[in-house]
């Protein structure tokens, strides 16, 4: 056996692998999931059929265009088919448009803490993040994200609502930013959670996209939609970033099993934004609950809530899992936990109050 081994890129040294949120641990009495910020209902009979009837035939290649999926999503959005291009999740989107823009010596702008990987695609593409923190209320602060673009800057993920703090940004400052940024430096509003967004100023990306060549939207079926597992985002971006994400896919990256769900998703959509909307009424309760037992709570516009734990995060997710709910931790920083079933949410409030009560 040979002593050496492949040589791989400098850049990989030190990324962190991507961490997905701590599965519930199964065989005990009661476990549930708040760590992932997934959809709790479970696949629409109506979804589940299509997506069985495209399985019989997954011994072919998928659709490289998603041409249905395409006209269904024009057609919702009133946008060109043009301007939209789908992805491995949203995540899969993400990457390409950095694959897109920037490389070794160019520049990443984003909040930070935001997405956790943000870091990690920019790095991969052998680009610098830049990461700018967020305010103190935990909002992006965009004034401060306008100053940090120089001439490297190539690309500036704003995540609204922001995942894990669940804070979004509104109408006028995203406006005012949009204007300060040079048209040659890429926005990509990531909008993973836009449908849990209730705050009427709290603007729909579509809309500022439409006149603004550099803005691009990214979108996914896997929170709202709850297709989590079939992998498939898209974006909405003018031509040429279209044209270059489809440059930029991995070929047949999207199963015709999640187009086809996606289709019926969409078609399905009123049932869906039912769940959406109990979600979101979940959600009120659940923060006023904490915030009745004295917590201090972000105002959150996603499916999830933030605490903010310092040191006694990790004492705090140890003590939720052994209650029966996985949240998810941030060392030293906080825990993010998703809106869940009922039980889990009820679960999770008495395991906070208790928490609470030996602070
Ligand atoms: C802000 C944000 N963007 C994108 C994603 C990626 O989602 P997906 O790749 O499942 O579409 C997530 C998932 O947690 C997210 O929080």
């Amino acid at each position: 056996m040979s002593e050496t081994s492949p040589k791989l890129r400098a850049e990989l040294d030190g990324i962190p692998t991507y961490k997905p949120g701590r599965p519930a641990a199964s065989g005990g009495p009661v476990a549930y999931k708040l760590s992932s910020n997934e959809n709790p209902y479970p696949p629409l009979p109506g979804v589940m059929d299509r997506a069985i009837a495209a399985a019989g035939s997954f011994n072919r290649y998928p659709d490289l265009a998603c041409t249905g999926l395409l006209t269904e999503l024009a057609g919702r959005f009133g946008v060109p088919a043009a301007h939209l291009a789908t992805g491995t999740g949203s995540v899969g989107v993400a990457q390409q448009l950095i694959q897109a823009t920037a490389g070794p010596g160019d520049e990443v702008v984003y909040a930070w803490r935001s997405f956790e990987a943000y870091p990690i695609i920019t790095r991969i593409s052998g680009a610098t993040p830049v990461e700018v923190p967020l305010t103190g209320e935990d909002v992006h602060d965009l004034d401060a994200m306008a100053d940090a673009v120089t001439e490297r800057t190539r690309l500036i993920f704003v995540c609204n609502p922001n995942n894990p703090t669940g804070t979004a940004v509104r109408r006028a400052e995203l406006e005012r930013f949009l204007d300060r940024v040079p048209g040659d430096v890429l926005v990509v509003l990531d909008e993973a959670y836009r449908e849990f967004v209730r705050d009427p100023e709290v603007p729909d990306g579509v809309e500022l996209y439409r006149d603004r060549p550099n803005v691009a939207v990214l979108r996914t079926f896997s929170k709202a939609y709850g297709l989590a597992g079939l992998r498939i985002g898209f974006a909405i971006a003018h031509e040429p970033v279209a044209a270059a994400l489809r440059k930029t896919a991995v070929p047949f990256g999207v199963s015709q099993i999640a187009q086809e769900a996606a289709i019926a998703s969409l078609r399905a959509e009123d049932e869906l934004m039912g769940r959406v909307g109990s979600l979101v009424t979940e959600r009120a309760r659940v923060r006023q609950g904490l915030v009745g037992q004295g917590w201090t709570v972000p105002e959150t516009e996603a499916n999830f809530v933030w605490l903010r734990l310092g040191a006694r995060t990790q004492d705090f997710a140890a003590v939720c899992e052994a209650a029966g709910v996985v949240v998810r931790p941030f060392a030293g920083e906080g825990v993010r936990v998703t809106i869940g079933e009922h039980e889990a949410n009820d679960l999770f409030l008495r395991t906070a109050e208790a928490f609470r009560k030996e602070l």
